[in-house]
C-alpha cells in the first residue's frame, strides 16, 4: 500500500467547496493586496494566540526575519538559538546582521536545552530565538526567567506549533503568546497551510506591531512615506482567504493529528530500538510531525521508500555544521546531542486524513524492518 508523507488532496476534497467560495470573492472583488480577509485572518490567529497583535507577511521565514530587523542588530551582536530546526531560524538571524550562536537541545524533546542557553549568555547576546519543534513547545517556564534575569527578548519561532498550548505556572499559554513575538508559518505542509506562502507574526506589545507593520509595507505608515527602509512583505489576500477558510478545521486536525500519534506511540512503547517522541507532560502536542528516533535510520528509512511508505528526515544536517556557517568555527561534536538527533530521527505520516489502513501500513513497516 503507497502511504504519501502528506495528502493535502485528501484533505482539499474535504473543504473544497469552502475554499474556492473565498477564493472566488477575492477574485471577483479583484483586490489582491491588503484586502479584508488579511484583517479578518489577523483578528482570528491573535485570538487563537492569545496575544493583542497578529502581522501578516509573505512567510514564517519573513515573520522571523521583521522583528529580528526590529532589533536593529550591529555586527558581532549575538542571538542565540537552537541546530535543529530548519534553516530559516537562523538564516534569518544572519541577514539581519546577527550572529547565531547555536546551542544544544534537550534529548526527549528536541527544542532548546535552557541549561544551555544560560550557558552561552554573554556580552554581545542580544536575543534568543527558540523554536518549539515539531508540534511541541519548549520549556518556556524556565527560559523566559533567565531571558528576564538578562534583559532578553525572547522570539518564538512557532512555525510548527500553531495552536500548540503548555503549562506555565499552571495556566494553558499558547505557543506564541508569551515571547516578544510568535512567528507563524503557513507554508502548505503545516497544521494550518496555505496554497502557497504565507506567514504571521503575533504579539502582545502595541510600538513593535506598529514597527512591524511599516516594516512589512516597506517601512511606511504612509503609501509613498518612508520612516525607514523595509520590506515587501505582505500576505496575500489570496492566501488569507484560503487560511481563513480552513481555520475553523484547525483544532480538529491537530486533535486527529494527536490520536495517530497515540496509535503509533501504543504501537512502537516498549520496543527494543524503536524511541516513539515523548510528549513533556506540561504540553498539549498537536504533532505537526511525529518523529521516532531508530538505529540503522538510513537504511529503515531506504527500505519505507522501497514499500511506498513516506517518511522524511527532518533534519539531517545541524545548523551549526553547515557549510554557509563554517565562518562561525563549530566542530563536529560540539553539539552531541544534536548530532546524535541528526543521524537517528525519521519522521512518519501524521496527516489528519490518514487512514487506519494507511496507519496499519506504516506500522507494519517500521516493526518489520527491525524483526
Ligand atoms: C521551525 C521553522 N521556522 C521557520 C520556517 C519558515 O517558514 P516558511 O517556509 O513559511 O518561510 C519553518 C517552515 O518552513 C519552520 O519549520
Amino acid at each position: 500500500m503507497n502511504v504519501p508523507l502528506l495528502d493535502l488532496v485528501a484533505q482539499y476534497r474535504g473543504i473544497k467547496d469552502d475554499v474556492l467560495r473565498a477564493m472566488m470573492t477575492v477574485i471577483e472583488r479583484q483586490g489582491f493586496i491588503m484586502g479584508p480577509e488579511v484583517a479578518q485572518l489577523e483578528t482570528a490567529v491573535a485570538e487563537l494566540s492569545h496575544t493583542k497583535h497578529a502581522i501578516g507577511c509573505a512567510s514564517g521565514t519573513d515573520a522571523l526575519l521583521l522583528p529580528l530587523r526590529a532589533l536593529d542588530l550591529r555586527p558581532g551582536d549575538e542571538v542565540i538559538t537552537t541546530p535543529f530546526t530548519f534553516f530559516a531560524t537562523a538564516g534569518t538571524i544572519h541577514n539581519t546582521g546577527g550572529t547565531p550562536v547555536f546551542v544544544d537541545i534537550d534529548e526527549a524533546t528536541f527544542n532548546i536545552s535552557p541549561r544551555a542557553i544560560e550557558a552561552a549568555i554573554g556580552p554581545r547576546t542580544r536575543a534568543i530565538v527558540v523554536v518549539h519543534l515539531f508540534g511541541q513547545m519548549a520549556a518556556m517556564e524556565e527560559i523566559l526567567p533567565i531571558a528576564r534575569r538578562h534583559g532578553l527578548p525572547v522570539i518564538e519561532d512557532a512555525a510548527q506549533s500553531i495552536g500548540a498550548r503548555r503549562k506555565v505556572d499552571g495556566e494553558w499559554r499558547l505557543s506564541g503568546e508569551l515571547g516578544m513575538v510568535g512567528t507563524l508559518s503557513f507554508f502548505p505542509s503545516k497544521n494550518l497551510g496555505g496554497y502557497g506562502d504565507g506567514g504571521m507574526i503575533v504579539t502582545q506589545d502595541d510600538v513593535l506591531a506598529e514597527r512591524l507593520r511599516r516594516l512589512r509595507l516597506h517601512g511606511g505608515a504612509k503609501q509613498y512615506f518612508h520612516d525607514e527602509v523595509g520590506y515587501n512583505s505582505r500576505l496575500d489576500t489570496l492566501q488569507a482567504a484560503v487560511l481563513l477558510a480552513k481555520l475553523p478545521h484547525l483544532a480538529e486536525w491537530s486533535r486527529t493529528r494527536a490520536g495517530h500519534a497515540r496509535r503509533y506511540s501504543e504501537a512502537f512503547v516498549g520496543h527494543p530500538v524503536i524511541c516513539p517522541p515523548k510528549v513533556d507532560p506540561l504540553n498539549e502536542h498537536i504533532f505537526h510531525q511525529y518523529t521516532i528516533r531508530v538505529p540503522r535510520r538510513n537504511e529503515l528509512q531506504a527500505a519505507l521508500k522501497a514499500k511506498g511508505i513516506g517518511n522524511a528526515v527532518y533534519y539531517p544536517l545541524a545548523l551549526h555544521l553547515q557549510p554557509c556557517f563554517a565562518h562561525l568555527g563549530y566542530q563536529p561534536g560540539a553539539l552531541p546531542v544534536s548530532e546524535a538527533a541528526t543521524d537517528s530521527v525519521i519522521s512518519l505520516p501524521i496527516y489528519p486524513e490518514l487512514t487506519r489502513e494507511q496507519q496499519d501500513a506504516v506500522i507494519h513497516a517500521v516493526l518489520e524492518f527491525y524483526a
